[in-house]
């Protein structure tokens, strides 16, 4: 029998086929790293944070944030990790700033804050760094 190039496609396409079944499940790869989900994180504790009491990593000022209602609460209680470039540099709706303070806490572990606080940071936020114009010019600084 001559081999056409039919009979090495349809043996090629039965093998592939062949494969995948026996592999369905997961079969043929069982050594594989399989992701699960990390252990909730346990909450640091004061003796055991080891950046307990350093200075933060940065030397930004208050007036380093736009004057505002919340600006001092906002400064003390999100730069002890990180300066104010980074918070600055971000324009979000108050949905996602609502989640940024979420990853802060949950990510980040940020020390929870009072409920006032944060709504008075949340406020802050949303008012001083909204999300940014697109389109013309909203980027180029020659036209600022
Ligand atoms: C306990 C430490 C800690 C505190 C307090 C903290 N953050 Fe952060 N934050 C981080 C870390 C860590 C990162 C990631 C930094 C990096 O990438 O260098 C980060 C990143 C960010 C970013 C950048 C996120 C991005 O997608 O680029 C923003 C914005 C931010 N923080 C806002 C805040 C705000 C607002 C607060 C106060 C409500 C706050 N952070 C308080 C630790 C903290």
């Amino acid at each position: 029998m001559q081999l056409t190039i039919t009979h090495v496609v349809v043996i090629s396409l039965t093998a592939t086929f062949l494969l995948l079944a026996a592999d369905k499940a997961g079969g043929l790869r069982k050594d594989q790293y399989v992701w699960t989900p990390p252990a909730t994180q346990a909450p640091i504790t004061a003796a055991a944070d080891p950046d307990k009491g350093k200075p933060p990593p940065h030397n930004d000022k208050v007036e380093d944030l736009p004057d505002g209602k919340g600006r001092e609460t906002t400064f003390y209680t999100c730069t002890a990790c990180h300066g104010v470039a980074l918070i600055k540099a971000q324009g979000l709706t108050r949905d996602l700033w609502d989640s940024t303070i979420d990853l802060m806490l949950e990510k980040h572990r940020m020390p929870p804050v009072k409920p006032d606080d944060r709504a008075e940071i949340l406020d802050y936020l949303a008012e001083q760094f909204p999300p940014r114009r697109r389109g013309r010019g909203s980027d180029n600084p020659f036209l600022k």
